[in-house]
């Protein structure tokens, strides 16, 4: 796990944006995880910005968002697809069908899960996921006890969660209950996983999901078991980790290890 410790959240920010950037320049068709939640809002205003300065382009890129709530419809106002269109797809130049959220309003949200769990093993898998942290520990909406195997499905959110969402919704008792969620090892598969988490509220998550046994009383640790994970997080959410003196030291500001061959006194 590498872990990149930044002075702001803004930087921090700034340094996934960069990543999502870099690996579209590599690979254009690249297949996307995407995320929600506050976390991310400010990594796609970056991404619109580097979008209309010409510095990307997602015209031959394709995604998968995470999750969506049971119940919202695409074009209700606090569903997982209307905050992607409004943060991003509305402001970028993903092609037409490029973009797929597990519709939340389906007849039958059981056999959408296993639908949608195909169509990303159709696509090769997600090349890059993007993550937040929830609270808990959560990622995507794999509430702890969720199985480390797990694939996309049904899941119920814990009061915790219901609770910190609240705020996207008019009255809390809107958020609901139920969601279509990725599962974590639908995560795993992807090649290459970025997550952010910034200030004190993800502090404890951060230091169970880095440095805790692997468990799924905290979903995020099943990342340990991933080859390629980027952690990045500000000063707040790294303040409880006990290696932190280690991870600047390999990252100095959370830039990229300084190699520097061993060099024997002469
Ligand atoms: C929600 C989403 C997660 C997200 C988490 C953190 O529960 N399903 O994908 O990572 O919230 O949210 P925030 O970024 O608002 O703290």
């Amino acid at each position: 796990m590498k872990v990149l410790i930044h002075q702001t959240p803004e930087r921090a920010v700034r340094c996934v944006a960069d990543i999502l950037v870099k690996r579209l320049d590599l690979q254009p068709d690249t297949v996307l995880g995407l995320a929600t939640g506050g976390t991310m809002e400010a990594v796609y205003a970056r991404l619109i910005k580097a979008y209309r300065g010409g510095h990307v382009s997602f015209d031959r890129a394709r995604s998968f968002n995470l999750d969506e709530y049971i119940g919202l419809p695409p074009d209700h106002p606090c569903s997982y697809w209307r905050y992607m269109e409004d943060r991003l797809f509305d402001h970028v130049d993903f092609g037409a069908g490029a973009t797929c959220l597990p519709r939340g309003d389906a007849a039958d949200p059981e056999a959408e899960a296993a639908a949608y769990e195909r169509a990303i093993a159709r696509s090769g898998d997600i090349g890059l996921q993007l993550l937040g942290l929830g609270a808990n520990g959560h990622i995507g909406f794999n509430e702890p006890s969720s199985s480390l195997s797990s694939l996309t499905r049904i899941k119920t959110l814990t009061r915790s969660t219901r609770a910190a969402n609240a705020r996207f919704f008019d009255d809390p008792d809107d958020v609901p209950r139920l969601a279509i969620t990725m599962g974590i090892g639908t995560i795993l598969r992807a090649e290459e996983i970025v997550l952010l988490g910034f200030g004190e509220g993800k502090a404890e998550a951060a230091a169970a999901m880095i440095e805790g046994p692997v468990s799924a009383s905290c979903p995020a640790s099943a990342l340990q078991l991933h080859d390629k994970v980027t952690v990045v997080l500000d000063q707040a959410a790294a303040s409880r980790l006990k290696l932190r003196e280690y991870y600047e030291l390999v990252h100095p500001g959370g830039g990229d290890a300084v190699i520097t061959p061993f060099q024997p006194a002469a």
